[in-house]
């Protein structure tokens, strides 16, 4: 079958399913082609409240796909490639989180999205790279623990200085590996070109950027900017997104480092796969966890307006 034919086959067949295909921004081409919805982790979490579908794909990684069905547990969510994960969302586990917490016991639990949903159970909020800042400065509390991720907790840090935070050292291993070199060769190449930077990245490399935010933020900035050339500093699938969005623009990689392998592990036949019962994985959660992550979440999409 060449791409065209399976994209026809899961169109048809999703339309027969009443099912729907959120897709991650960091996802290849051919699938946000066939996606009802693209978007950064909050938009994704927006959208699969709002969604009517019976049933909801999603291609991302899996807190994604937990986030879907804590949002919608009537419905039937399923990760199109069981493999896909996030290394950060594993860094913490509920144990390590009991020890912090005795650490910092006035302190309200600020979890970014990309932990599991069984963490979130333990968690006051949680937070998305583009609505971090503002559900950070609506916390009552002036005391935040922000994990896992430290690069995104401190850029929130910055600024709400009246706050004070404590971090883990966690982060994501992509976007931690972006050094100031690269940024320093990407400009001598381009000299040109606006950074523009994902606040998973190290405070010294979003310190030079022209614009720091979510995937759907850079991908916004560079499409209204009258400028006609871009670095872009997060998952080099978005370079390629931009360009086919902006062909009249320039839109250049960071690092050759900031490819997400747990995203692009998702393929069109994991996809189709799925449509058709020979492939994915249905998400299946406890009633605890529905109901403890789905208090952290929901506080998150109150409080991110
Ligand atoms: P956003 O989608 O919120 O920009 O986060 C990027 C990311 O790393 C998702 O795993
Ligand atoms: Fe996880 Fe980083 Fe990949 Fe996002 S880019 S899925 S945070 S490893």
């Amino acid at each position: 079958m060449t791409i065209a034919e399976i994209q026809q086959s899961i169109l048809q067949m999703k339309k027969e399913q009443d099912v729907c295909i959120l897709a991650h921004a960091y996802q290849g081409q051919e699938i946000l082609e066939v996606a009802d919805y693209v978007g950064d982790s909050y938009g994704l979490s927006v959208q699969a409240a709002k969604s009517s579908c019976r049933g909801v794909i999603m291609c991302g990684v899996r807190f994604m796909a937990e986030t879907c069905k804590v949002l919608c547990p009537d419905k039937t969510v399923w990760l199109a490639n069981p493999s896909a994960g996030c290394p950060m969302a594993e860094q913490l586990d509920p144990e390590c989180l009991q020890m912090l917490k005795q650490k910092y016991p006035d302190y309200t639990v600020v979890a970014y999205i990309n932990t599991t949903s069984e963490l979130k159970t333990e968690c006051d909020v949680c937070v998305t790279s583009s609505s971090a800042v503002q559900i950070c400065s609506r916390i009552e509390n002036d005391k935040i623990l922000f994990i896992p991720d430290p690069n995104l907790g401190r850029y929130v840090a910055d600024q709400l200085p009246d706050k004070t935070f404590a971090f883990y050292h966690g982060g994501c291993p992509r976007h931690v590996a972006v050094t100031l070199q690269d940024v320093e060769k990407a400009r001598s190449l381009h000299p040109d070109a606006l950074l523009l930077v994902h606040p998973e990245c190290r405070p010294e490399v979003v310190a030079q950027a022209d614009y720091v935010g979510s995937t759907t933020g850079i991908m916004s900035f560079a499409e209204k900017s009258s400028a006609r050339e871009f670095i872009i500093g997060t998952e080099n699938s978005i370079v390629e997104h931009l360009q086919f969005a902006c062909p009249d623009k320039q839109f250049y990689p960071l690092a050759v480092s900031l490819t997400c392998m747990n995203m692009k592990v998702t393929t069109l036949m994991d996809i189709y796969n799925c449509l058709s019962g020979r492939g994915g994985e249905e998400i299946q959660l406890s009633d605890a966890v529905l109901q403890g992550a789905g208090r952290c979440i929901r506080r998150m999409v109150e409080l991110g307006g």
